[in-house]
């Protein structure tokens, strides 16, 4: 990974996701580490991020090196109409990593392409997340103790839900089965079910959640999100479709978590937090150390 940017997830071999995971138990066992001395990480959020941009600033902090940036473009010269080759190729003289959210689906494969430095895409449009991606296998592996042959039961907005597609291509490669239950405006797109398909890999989509997270491993929560709706109305009419209730979660498998790449508006009522199969605020908890991993990896450190 030295050296090269994180655009999808796709550009992980298995071996080098396993390297990044065992990197990141490493970290949590010891997290302040000041190996980034001397380093610059610029993170640049054209879109709002709690999460993904605090647990990187945190990351970097952490392990010693400085960051650089914005969290709204509104405040920097893109407002005057500076295109983004320009950004890129200025910030990249001011850091050693570009850490980028973007709107536009293929925004961080174009940076990584004009960018003289690695960029890690933290998010473009509907298309992936593949750090989030890094930090939920490593929550599975943490709880499961194993990727291998994972019922994953996926809910709520599966069409525009990068978290969820780039989920599907890592676990893909796990022997992983699927559930998606989705109102049938949010449906996983077709392209993620032909993949599975061609990989000889098992997917079954339903309607009713209770009755479909039974077997579950893992119970993948989404929010519906109204940023990508055009008209607020559709939003209106699917943003509640799907609530996780605690009485849902009788009868499932011991040791089944509940997972949610946050934020959450309503998909899971409050009265879940209370549960141990609850597990999206250590979730975002490992965003950190998955995170260091990622960095430490694609800027070589020891
Ligand atoms: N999971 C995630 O991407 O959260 P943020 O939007 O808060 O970064």
């Amino acid at each position: 990974m030295k050296n090269r940017s994180l655009v999808s997830i796709n550009d992980l071999s298995k071996e080098e996701i396993f390297k990044v995971l065992d990197l990141a138990e490493e970290f949590e066992k010891n997290p302040s580490q000041k190996i980034m001395d001397g380093k610059v990480v610029a993170t640049l959020f054209f879109e709002p991020s709690t999460r993904t941009r605090l647990s990187f600033e945190s990351a970097v902090n952490r392990l010693g090196g400085r960051v650089i940036g914005f969290s709204e473009a509104s405040s920097t010269s893109v407002s005057k109409g500076e295109s983004l080759k320009d950004t890129i190729l200025t910030v990249a003289n001011y850091s050693d990593l570009i850490v980028m959210r973007h709107p536009v689906e293929g925004s961080a494969r174009f940076a990584s392409e004009v960018s003289p430095v690695p960029i890690i895409n933290a998010g473009d449009g509907a298309n992936q997340h593949p750090t989030q991606t890094m930090l939920d296998l490593y929550s599975i592996r943490k709880t499961q103790g194993t990727l291998n042959n994972q019922k994953i039961v996926m809910v709520g907005d599966l069409k525009y839900g990068r978290t969820v597609h780039s989920l599907l291509m890592a676990m893909s490669q796990f022997n992983a089965s699927f559930v998606f239950i989705a109102p049938k405006e949010l449906q996983m797109p077709q392209e993620y079910k032909m993949f599975l398909k061609d990989a000889g890999l098992k997917f079954e989509e339903h309607t009713d959640l209770a009755e479909n997270i039974k077997d579950a491993d893992i119970v993948y929560m989404t929010r519906v999100q109204k940023e990508r709706f055009s008209d607020p109305m559709d939003y209106e009419k699917v943003k509640n479709a799907y609530i996780l209730r605690n009485h849902m979660l009788e009868g499932t498998k011991e040791n089944m978590r509940v997972l949610h790449p946050l934020p959450r508006v309503n998909e899971i009522n409050i009265d879940v937090d209370d549960s141990n199969k609850a597990y999206y605020f250590t979730q975002a908890l490992n965003g950190v150390y998955a995170r260091m991993a990622i960095m430490a990896s694609i800027l070589g450190l020891k």
